[in-house]
């Protein structure tokens, strides 16, 4: 799976969170990264040296699934975050998420604590996170 490190969102780039424009102006911020799959899927991170680092959106359009893209794109992340001398990372999920909360977990992060009615009055977020050596 070929994974690139882009400046810009492809104009056809769909996002369940955020819209385009929100995700440029993310991209326009320091220590922020974008990363795509070649055929669809994309990784807004941002990781800084001696800090945690974080995901914004990490989005496959369902056509693209189960294909490893979502894979190759944390792994990619994380190289680039252990690179970049990030401590580690950090991120929320939604807890009723099985698909992203199995993802993470293949790739290593483990499930810290529940956060209760994160996401709205009955979505609670698990915070998952891996330290780097
Ligand atoms: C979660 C998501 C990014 C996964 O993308 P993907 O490209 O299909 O994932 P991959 O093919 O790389 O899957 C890697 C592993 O994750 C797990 N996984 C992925 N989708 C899964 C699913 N629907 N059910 C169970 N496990 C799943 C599996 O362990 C899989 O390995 P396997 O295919 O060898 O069994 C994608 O479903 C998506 O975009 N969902 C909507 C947005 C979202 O939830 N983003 C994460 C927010 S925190």
């Amino acid at each position: 799976m070929q994974i690139e490190q882009r400046l810009t969102f492809p104009p056809a780039c769909t996002d369940p969170i955020f819209s385009l424009p929100q995700l440029q102006n993310f991209l326009a911020q320091a220590h922020h990264v974008l990363l795509c799959a070649q055929g669809g899927g994309h990784l807004l991170g941002r990781a800084t040296a001696g800090a945690t680092a974080d995901i914004l959106t990490l989005f496959v359009p369902p056509e693209a699934r189960r294909q490893g893209r979502a894979a190759a794109l944390l792994q990619a992340f994380l190289a680039h975050a252990k690179a970049q001398g990030a401590t580690g990372l950090a991120l929320e999920v939604r807890a009723d998420n099985a698909a992203a909360i199995a993802l993470y977990t293949k790739l290593g992060l483990v499930a810290q604590h529940r956060r209760v009615g994160y996401y709205g009055a009955h979505q609670d977020a698990l915070v998952l996170a891996v330290n780097f050596p």
